[in-house]
């Protein structure tokens, strides 16, 4: 069973036949990947309801005979019919499983409302016992290691980011300048990166903020001077934990980009997706960045290759 056959908007009998795998399969894998299953079942119950409203072009209150023939309580149907898009499917572990299709595969997805269950899952799935990454390649504050159920320590001797002296711990955090680009030091066996997300132009409101560069382009280069440090320093098999934005330009995604520049060195694990419950203004789409920042973003979690493709 991979995450490529999971099927979250199916029920589990259904999807058993669908993709010719035991049932008890599928729940073992769902529980062993944290997959919030009562999320799905909601998501799935909420579809029905929206697809049985558009094909009946039906506009009065609900029946109880539209409960019977959808297979659920008149009470269930009354909750999803009335279902506005700022309503929140309540989740069992804070994470539910989606499918982010065009992105860099079509990979299974979580989904979350803070970087705390988002990097909790990671650790979970993919650090194999590990309680830190050997390096943070863009420390800035720290918020990584500081959240309310915090439990990753900070990497001593690990600690980079390409403006140490505006991190709070500046005299433990060194430059990135001094890992290499071009020639390779496999030292470690897990990296975190979390680079710029947003425009802003130079003279704004808010461009002195950590978290901004003045153009797409500008974000593209620290995406790739990142994505070559991670290429030379980690080992076969190593995780590189990678947060991006859902950022566009004219006709690319940022996404894309990633996958040109790692794609020979580094296969996708995973895709998590931190939903952003509160845009703040600033960052809404403008002409520059047109679908810009959706109120969501990535992290990325890959596997160093044992060789490069097509060595
Ligand atoms: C989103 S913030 C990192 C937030 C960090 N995870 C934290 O918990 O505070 C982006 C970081 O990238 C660094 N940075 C700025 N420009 C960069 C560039 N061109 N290349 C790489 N990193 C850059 C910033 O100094 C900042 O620490």
């Amino acid at each position: 069973m991979t995450g490529r056959k999971y099927q979250p908007a199916v029920p589990i009998s259904e999807m058993s036949k669908m993709i010719g795998v035991k049932e008890s399969t599928i729940r073992k894998y769902i529980k062993e990947n944290k997959i919030d299953r009562r999320g799905d079942n909601a998501r799935i119950k909420l579809d029905k309801v929206r697809d049985y409203k558009a094909q009946h072009k039906y506009t009065r209150y609900p029946s109880a005979a539209i409960a019977r023939e959808l297979g659920m309580s008149y009470n269930t149907l009354k909750k999803y019919w009335n279902f506005k898009s700022k309503d929140e499917i309540a989740t069992e572990f804070g994470k539910a499983a989606a499918y982010v299709q065009g992105t860099l595969e079509d990979t299974i997805s979580s989904v979350a409302y803070d970087v705390d269950t988002i990097l909790q899952s990671i650790h979970t799935l993919y650090m194999k016992g590990l309680d830190k990454f050997d390096a943070d390649l863009t420390y800035g504050k720290g918020t990584f290691y500081k959240g309310k159920n915090m439990f990753l320590e900070p990497p001593k001797g690990g600690l980079f980011d390409m403006y140490p002296k505006n991190c709070p711990l500046t005299k433990d955090v060194q430059a990135l300048s001094i890992l290499p680009t071009d020639k390779f030091d496999l030292k470690f066996n897990s990296v975190i990166a979390d680079p710029p997300h947003h425009i802003q132009k130079k003279g704004t409101k808010g461009d002195n903020n950590y978290n901004m560069l003045d153009s797409y382009d500008d974000i593209c280069k620290a995406y790739r001077t990142i994505s070559q440090i991670a290429i030379h320093t980690i080992k076969a098999h190593g995780i590189f934990v990678l947060t991006a934005p859902a950022l566009m330009n004219a006709d690319e995604s940022i996404l894309e980009k990633i996958k040109a520049y790692i794609a020979d060195h580094f296969k996708i694990l995973d895709i998590f997706i931190l939903v952003d419950k509160n845009i703040p203004k600033k960052i809404a789409p403008t002409e520059e960045q047109p679908r810009s920042y959706k109120s969501h973003s990535y992290f990325l979690v890959f596997e160093k290759r044992e060789k490069p493709w097509g060595d």
